[in-house]
């Protein structure tokens, strides 16, 4: 690492370091020295005979020495003292805004993740509110509609389906915010992911029909097989697979590959689909971003806790108009830490 480059970390997290102030004074005095030299290096070799020839030429003359001594003395002095303050503070000047930068975005950064923090518990406490009611809602429901059966009119009929409908809808998107919010105690046992992505494909097989998605599985020939938590890989590998048939609607194809290296089990979920920009694909894995009508953003974050929950990795690659890539990673024998 260049001495420049430490002297002005390159920006990101602000990771203050032990020791790490004494680095930077110790960097800043060596710095400071080596300037005032290459000042004095410029002064002597480059300005100074000639601003001497000149003070010589005007004031010349043995009645003149004592003040030609002094001019040249004070220039000289100012000279170096003010480019090597000059560099000095413009170099200090730099810090300082670097620094501030880097605590403002640290802040922002600090500001959102707050607000997603308490967006999800507010989210969670709702759901977990309403819960109860929506259940007693449907009972009345249902029991509303076998007493109404073959006494009401059709529309009347119907209109008790809407509202039994609607709150399962309703039950449903309260599940899942509180599936997202609840933590989730694994309970690992052997499974394959050639199983999990064969399942998944077959239990999305009308929206893979309706959306017209050719389906290619390249499964590894032997078992993909390692100590996971089923209910939750396969609910979070179902959200994946999911979000790439949902990215297609105009058709497209669906690549599901498995496999093992390195001590490490591969699942990788590629789509041809509208893809997403960067900063769509930054933002991913916070909960409550969703550019869909009917999305609830809670897919993606869902299936990064229980990645992560498992010792894993997720990783997304995307190109607008192309599609995306969706890499997963887990550790053959459970959480790793
Ligand atoms: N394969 C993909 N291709 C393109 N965009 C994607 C893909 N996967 C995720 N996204 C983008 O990321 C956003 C968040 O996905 P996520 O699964 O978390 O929520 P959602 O699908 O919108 O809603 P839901 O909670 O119902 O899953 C999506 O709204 C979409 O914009
Ligand atoms: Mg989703």
């Amino acid at each position: 690492m260049s001495v420049f480059s430490k002297v002005f970390p390159p920006s990101g997290a602000l990771s203050p370091k032990r020791g790490s102030n004494l680095r930077l004074i110790i960097l800043f005095t060596a710095l400071t020295i080596l300037l005032t030299a290459s000042v004095i290096v410029v002064w002597e070799q480059l300005l100074r005979p000639p601003y001497f020839a000149w003070v010589e030429r005007n004031y010349p003359g043995v009645e003149n020495a004592d003040y030609r001594n002094k001019l040249e003395q004070r220039v000289e002095h100012f000279f170096i003292s003010m480019t090597v303050d000059l560099i000095v503070v413009s170099l200090l000047l730099a810090m300082v805004g670097r620094q501030q930068r880097r605590l403002v975005a640290a802040n922002e950064q600090l500001a959102h993740s707050e607000k997603v923090a308490t967006l999800g518990r507010v989210a969670a406490q709702v759901a977990h509110e309403v819960r109860n009611p929506l259940a007693g809602l449907l009972l009345y429901s249902e029991h509303l509609k076998s007493k109404l059966d073959g006494k009401a009119h059709n529309g009347e009929a119907q209109l008790v389906d809407k509202i039994i409908t609607t709150i399962n809808n309703l039950t449903a998107t309260t599940e899942q915010i509180l599936n997202y919010a609840r933590p989730v105690t694994l309970a690992p046992k052997l499974l394959d992911l050639n199983t999990v992505a064969q399942d998944v494909v077959q239990l999305l097989s009308p929206e893979i029909t309706t959306n017209a998605i050719d389906v290619e599985l390249r499964l590894d020939p032997s078992p993909v097989a390692g100590m996971l938590d089923e209910p939750s890989i396969r609910a979070a590998t179902l959200n994946l697979v999911l979000n790439a048939i949902q990215a297609m609607s105009k058709g497209g194809r669906l690549t599901i590959s498995t496999g093992k290296a390195g001590g490490k089990l591969r699942l990788e979920i590629q789509d041809t689909g509208a893809g997403m920009s960067q900063a769509q694909a930054k933002q991913i894995f916070e909960p409550f971003n969703t550019t869909k009508s009917r999305g609830l953003g809670l897919g993606m974050p869902y299936a990064q806790k229980i990645i992560h929950q498992h010792g894993g990795q997720i990783t997304v690659e995307s190109e607008p108009g192309k599609g995306t890539q969706v890499r997963v990673e887990l550790p053959t024998s459970g959480r790793n830490s």
